[in-house]
């Protein structure tokens, strides 16, 4: 899934070396960096790291406005975080069936809308993406917010 070796071990060491554990206020920073190496790697305009994989989550779904009076659809299968951070906040988890990739079933998931329904998080657990073309065309279709959950993914690609 993911390789750490000693190009790891030397940009941690550089930051602890450098004694500057805060990015704001130091002229160098490492995670300045590694976001700017990380959006030319997955071909993005940014990337922003934050403190983990729920973090990140908790922070999207604000982002996108989902709160309290909200339902978002989870797979079965997933991390804990996934739906803990729907909870976080203040909107209800539902959950869907996985299908026999044990990602997410777009069938279960249309099943699952109800009024209430403001988003999707399909997770790609283990590096296996899942079949984003139906979950896309099932929030198109119902004017949902798609989330992914790539923490067990990242650099990873569909369809090439
Ligand atoms: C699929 C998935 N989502 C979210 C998380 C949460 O990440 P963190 O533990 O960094 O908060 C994890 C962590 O393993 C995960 O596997």
């Amino acid at each position: 899934m993911y390789r750490i070796g000693q190009e790891e071990i030397d940009a941690v060491a550089r930051v602890i070396n450098s004694g500057q554990l805060f990015r704001i206020g130091s002229a160098y920073s490492e995670v300045d960096n590694f976001e700017k190496e990380l959006a030319e790697k997955l071909f993005v305009k940014y990337t922003l790291f934050v403190t983990g994989g729920t973090t990140a989550l908790i922070a999207a779904l604000i982002g996108l406005g989902v709160g309290p009076g909200d339902e978002v659809i989870v797979p079965a299968y997933t991390f804990m975080a996934s739906a803990l951070a729907v909870t976080a906040v203040g909107a209800v988890p539902v959950i869907a069936e996985v299908d026999e990739t044990l990602m997410i079933d777009p069938e279960d998931v249309e099943k699952k809308i109800s009024p209430h329904t403001k988003a999707i998080i399909p997770v790609h657990m283990l590096g296996y993406p899942c079949d984003m073309d139906r979950i896309m065309s099932i929030a198109d279709k119902y004017n949902l917010l798609v989330l992914e959950d790539a923490c067990q993914a990242v650099g990873g690609s569909y369809k090439g």
